[in-house]
């Protein structure tokens, strides 16, 4: 079982619950070794929901074409925009693109987009900002086991790739890139950053996601959750964060309490050491 933060949205507190256990009875490839959990092997993903229905799909896409117009035209995005072109901000980027001229996007996590407004605000950002940015790549890969068969096909139409492979997030970055991870599961946080526990990897990644430092000020001693957010917490030394201003009410819901996350400044033998020193 694995830990996550997630915030109430009638309050807005953090609290750490314990998610519901993933899909079971597929069959899986091979899957690599990783101690302790059963639950969490990469394997072929094919969605429940495979109604394919053309009137789903306009709706569908007619809900996108307006959460992308009302974000567009709101200071939330104004002001999203000017931290992203903000000189601390930029200069991060910069660093992960290295010599590179693009961030390849990885979406985790996104939810349903036709059932909830804060994954279509989400998802809205995330391709305004590749419409915005000739630094974002073109084609964003997706993945979250909850999308439906309509929802991949909007996502499709919208430049993304869905991916058919259930990564567990331990992509590793070989490039630069934008891991897009709004309000994932800790365990999602904490599997990217051991795929990739080397300088030349974490260095190549700008993650946006839960504060890292929430995670921090807000863990409780259980040892799920320790478990769940040992990782991220011990990744807080070598990481330059940036959180992201909710604005107004109305995208509280969608993105309070995430950040842009960048990782430097450490040498690779350094690194075991930050997780095992303090746990
Ligand atoms: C707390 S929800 C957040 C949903 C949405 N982003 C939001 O803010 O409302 C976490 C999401 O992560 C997805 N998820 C769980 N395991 C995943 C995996 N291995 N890869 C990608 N997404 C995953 C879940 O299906 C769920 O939609």
């Amino acid at each position: 079982m694995e830990a996550t933060v997630k915030n109430s949205s009638s309050n807005g507190e953090w609290t750490v619950v314990l998610p519901s256990k993933g899909r079971k009875g597929r069959k899986g490839r091979r899957r690599k070794p990783k101690p302790n959990d059963q639950e969490e092997e990469e394997k072929p993903w094919r969605s429940d929901d495979l109604e394919v229905n053309p009137q789903r799909q306009a709706r569908l896409k007619q809900k996108m074409e307006i959460s992308m117009k009302k974000i567009e035209s709101s200071k939330f995005y104004t002001a999203f925009l000017e931290q992203l072109k903000s000189p601390e901000v930029s200069n991060q980027f910069r660093l992960v693109l290295g010599s590179e001229t693009q961030l390849q996007m990885v979406m985790y996590g996104i939810g349903s987009i036709e059932s909830y407004e804060s994954p279509r605000y989400q998802l809205s950002i995330a391709i305004l900002m590749k419409r915005e940015f000739d630094w974002v790549g073109n084609n964003i890969e997706v993945f979250d086991p909850v999308l439906s068969v309509t929802e991949s096909s909007v996502l499709e139409s919208l430049g993304c790739n869905v991916l058919s492979v259930n990564e567990q997030a331990r992509r590793e970055a070989l490039k630069p890139t934008l891991f897009f991870m709004p309000h994932c599961e800790a365990n999602l946080y904490s599997n990217l950053l051991q795929a990739n526990w080397r300088m030349d990897c974490l260095s190549k990644i700008a993650l946006f996601g839960n504060s890292f430092q929430m995670y921090e000020e807000q863990v409780s001693l259980a040892p799920e959750v320790i478990r769940a957010t040992k990782r991220i917490i011990a990744a807080r030394r070598i990481t330059s964060e940036f959180p992201i201003e909710t604005v107004s009410e109305d995208y509280f819901a969608a993105f309070h309490d995430s950040s842009w996350h960048f990782f430097s400044s450490a040498i690779d033998s350094e690194l075991p050491l930050l997780v095992s020193e303090e746990f």
